[in-house]
């Protein structure tokens, strides 16, 4: 089994919701899945290691900025070598911003400096996700993720 955390900073739900929806679109058959939420739980950023791959969630803040949980946890990232980890990126923001969804895109580059296999479809989300778009873009990335998952597992063996 492959361990899989899906991590999350959600302040009103939305990106909660995004979590939640691609946990469904994930074979429970072979990932071991973990989900936490940054507001609730303190995560320690060597836990990290234990997981093959991560699916990280935040929402926006004030013109484009990382909101309060996930500049912590990106702060305590910058010591990390999570090279080889695969990582999926989402998120909910608003349209109303011309920032929009822009934490996502920080993280996503952050992630990259960290030696991750970061996958290229990130996931933004107006609000609620709710249009088909949006359901379509979740699903697909679950869908990537786990591809991103089993072809590093056979780079791995081989
Ligand atoms: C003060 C404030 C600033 C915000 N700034 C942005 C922004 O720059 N870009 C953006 O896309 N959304 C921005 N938002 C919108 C939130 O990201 C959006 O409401 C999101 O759905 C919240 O996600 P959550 O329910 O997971 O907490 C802002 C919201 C607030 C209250």
């Amino acid at each position: 089994m492959k361990k899989v955390l899906i991590l999350y900073a959600s302040s009103t739900g939305n990106t909660e919701e995004i979590a939640s929806l691609l946990e469904q679109h994930l074979d429970t058959k072979v990932l071991d899945i973990t989900s936490k939420n940054l507001e609730m739980t303190e995560v320690d950023v060597k836990e990290l290691k234990e997981y093959d791959g991560i699916l990280f969630g935040t929402y926006t803040y004030d013109d484009g900025d990382l909101p309060f949980e996930t500049d912590v946890f990106n702060d305590n990232l910058q010591n990390v070598d999570l090279n080889g980890k695969v990582i999926g990126l989402f998120g909910s923001g608003d349209t109303a911003y011309f920032q929009f969804c822009e934490a996502v895109d920080t993280m996503k580059n952050e992630f990259k400096c960290r030696g991750s296999i970061v996958i290229d479809h990130v996931v933004k989300v107006d609000l609620f996700p709710d249009e088909k778009e949006e359901l379509d873009a979740i699903k697909e990335l679950g869908f990537l993720f786990q591809k991103a998952l089993s072809a590093h597992a056979i780079q791995s063996s081989s």
